[in-house]
């Protein structure tokens, strides 16, 4: 680890209290000229470091950017040895995340960002990713189950978001089918699961799970065609805390995916269970009623004229 990087786990394990430059220095085995350099390389990055007069710098408790070393010190100690790429701009995390398990990345690798150019959404579309007020990670799964059934690792994750904000932000998260997670009436996160295919013989042979938190509000709010479906957490917390407890609701529920315990509190959350909804098909709505979550995380509707389906991928609509 470089100078810089252990200044800045010194920084992030004691954030919001100070460390004399010679503590810091000794601790280190490095100079105290060295940690100035750090210090200053950190400030650049855009840490808010604080030096005060015969007590030494502190990390502010406001300083919320993304970094290994932040992220790490909140993993479980079974996570302890996740590979983390942590990046300031990347195109994609999934593209990124993509190229590193072609080259043959270990189950349970994580690209993050702390911002993306080209976020990719469902079905096609953009995923709005400004810089510094939002998550956006994507983890590499190698599948341990029947591949079919890989719609339950959506599932599986909004479970596990909806944990890690209950547990970080003290906030209660619902999900709306399949992979939706809205605080109040407000789209907060969604997630996109893609297949990393082995060209030879054409087997699924990595998933990339990627997951994208809309943590604070955007310093120029929201564009306009999201300002009234997107919304952020409404309260302020570490964005490394909420990223590392993610990464570890994730991968403690991929651990036993198969035996679908989490689909019970997927259908404790859900906002459409029981509602009126509009299945939406090729631009074409059709109303039914949200009944059931199967056991692979399908949505069971019943459509006007009686009929019964089992959606597994796909959008709907809540009709108010
Ligand atoms: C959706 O709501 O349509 C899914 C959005 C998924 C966004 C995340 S952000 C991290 C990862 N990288 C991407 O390019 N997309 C996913």
């Amino acid at each position: 680890m470089s100078v810089k990087d252990e200044v800045l786990k010194a920084l992030e394990q004691n954030k919001g209290q100070s460390f004399s430059g010679e503590g810091l220095a000794s601790t280190l085995g490095v100079s105290r000229a060295a940690v100035w350099k750090a210090i200053t390389a950190l400030r650049k990055e855009g840490y808010l470091i604080e030096a005060i007069t015969n007590k030494g710098y502190m990390l502010l408790e406001e300083s919320n950017l993304l970094s290994e070393q932040g992220i790490r010190m909140h993993l479980d100690e079974a996570n302890a040895a996740v590979a983390l790429q942590v990046h300031n701009v990347i195109d994609s995390t999934n593209q990124g995340a993509k190229m590193l398990a072609l080259q043959g990345a270990a189950h349970g690798t994580v690209v993050i960002a702390n911002e993306q150019t080209k976020g990719r959404g469902r079905l096609g579309r953009d995923f709005y990713s400004p810089a510094s007020t939002g998550i956006y990670l994507s983890l590499i799964l190698k599948p341990n189950f029947d591949i079919s059934k890989s719609v339950l690792v959506t599932t599986a994750a909004s479970v596990a978001v909806v944990r890690a904000i209950r547990k970080v932000c003290q906030c209660e998260a619902r999900i709306k089918w399949v992979n939706d997670v809205y605080i109040a009436d407000k789209k907060i996160c969604g997630i996109l699961t893609e297949a990393v295919t082995n060209f030879e013989n054409g087997e699924i042979e990595y998933l990339v799970l990627g997951i994208g938190v809309n943590c604070q509000l955007p310093e120029a709010g929201f564009p306009d065609e999201l300002k009234e479906k997107a919304g952020n957490i409404p309260i302020s917390f570490s964005r490394n805390k909420l990223a590392a407890e993610i990464i570890n609701q994730v991968l403690h529920l991929y651990e036993d995916i198969e035996n679908r315990d989490f689909i019970q509190e997927y259908k404790e959350k859900s906002m459409v269970l029981g509602k009126n909804i509009q299945v939406i098909r090729k631009g074409v709505n059709k109303d039914a009623r949200a009944l059931d979550i199967d056991e692979d995380g399908g949505l069971l509707v019943e459509y006007s004229d009686g009929t019964k389906e089992v959606l597994n991928t796909g959008e709907i609509s809540i009709r108010f």
